[in-house]
């Protein structure tokens, strides 16, 4: 008997997965209208789901062991179940039918580690009821319904980044995105390199988090500088005569924009690695969305033999880093730096590469 049988008494009708991301570089740059450069992670969310036969919708999360059923359409339930019931309103708002269903999630994405266990559930949640009732939806469109859901039920004002990369991304490649244009390239990583994964220990939460503060000062900012965003700035003296703390975030968002756009350019691991390290200097000190334990596991890796570069990745407050290391080395360089971050009394874990 399967999992779902267990729950919800009877068998799934169509299953749906879609991974988390990891970004590289480019953050806080997407509600910026500007470039991000994630790739996919290994770890994924699943969801089943079949036609539920009473006249409501029931989610189960089998991480979470939560049972919630929506008794009425005008109620948004609270955490995961919020995810997946912004989702299915949203589809109705645009024409589906969508009847009450059974869901049933599992997830291997980690919550609170800044690497997008929200919009892998989204997505999945999609791709799912795509594939059920053939809704003539493509992948851009299941990208944009999915933030939609994360910033109406969810209450976060997010950018495009996260659902993109679920949707599209592919654990092989990184994936370029201009987040106004919604133009992308798949890439190669830098030659001879991989990428290690780690998180800090740290929860965030990305809603009680300074996260729609930022976006709100560098909204500020783009009308004092008269653009439309801060991606229409590419030049980082312009935002020289803003007041604080205009000034440093949108110094952040305007160099950040650049690196990213260097390391389109197809450029080597070393120089890939010291863009990342700048990144995470700049998100650190004129973003300020660092926390020390990040800062200083960031520099333990950058200290490491092997390891061209690293930063925090995601919203930041916490969650996980991203490092670029010598290819074939990842494992060893991420068991040697977690034994010395957590000998110093903290709570890291390796997530990429995956133990076996
Ligand atoms: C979160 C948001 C993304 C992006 C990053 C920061 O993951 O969901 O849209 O803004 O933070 O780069």
């Amino acid at each position: 008997m399967t999992n779902f049988e267990k729950i919800f008494t009877e068998i799934p009708e169509t299953e749906a997965s879609a991974t988390g991301r990891v970004n590289l570089l480019g953050e806080h740059t997407d509600y910026n209208d500007g470039f991000v450069m994630p790739t996919a992670i290994p770890q994924s969310t699943t969801v089943q789901l079949g036609l539920s036969n009473d006249l409501q919708h029931h989610f189960y999360s089998e991480d979470l062991d939560e049972l919630v059923t929506i008794l009425e359409t005008n109620h948004t339930p609270s955490g995961f179940g919020s995810y997946i019931f912004g989702c299915l309103q949203l589809l109705e708002k645009e024409g589906h039918k969508i009847p009450p269903l059974n869901i049933y999630v599992k997830s291997s994405v980690p919550i609170g580690s800044g690497l997008s266990s929200s919009a892998a559930l989204e997505v999945a949640t999609l791709r799912g009821v795509r594939s059920r009732f053939d809704l003539p939806i493509d992948d851009i469109q299941i990208a944009q319904l999915a933030q939609q859901a994360e910033i109406i039920y969810a209450g976060v004002q997010c950018g495009i980044m996260d659902q993109m990369a679920s949707s599209l991304a592919d654990p092989e490649h990184i994936l370029f995105l201009d987040t106004r244009t919604l133009e992308r390239q798949v890439l190669p990583f830098p030659s001879g390199a991989e990428i290690v994964v780690m998180d800090s220990g740290v929860p965030r939460t990305l809603a009680t988090s300074g996260y729609n503060q930022r976006r709100a000062e560098c909204e500020e900012a783009a009308h004092l500088l008269r653009v439309k965003a801060l991606r229409d700035i590419t030049d980082p003296n312009m935002v020289e005569e803003l007041p604080e703390p205009l000034r440093r975030r949108s110094r952040h968002v305007v160099t950040e924009n650049n690196r990213v756009l260097e390391a389109l350019q197809g450029i080597s691991a070393q120089r890939f690695g010291e863009l990342m390290n700048a990144s995470h200097a700049s998100l650190r000190d004129d973003y300020e969305v660092s926390v020390p334990a990040l800062d200083t596991l960031v520099a333990m890796l950058q200290e490491t033999a092997g390891v061209f570069g690293a930063r925090l990745t995601g919203a930041g407050f916490g969650g996980a880093c991203v490092a670029l290391v010598e290819a074939g080395r990842g494992n060893a360089i991420a068991i040697d730096v977690l034994q010395r971050y957590n000998s110093a009394g903290n709570n890291g874990r390796i997530l990429v590469p995956q133990v076996t």
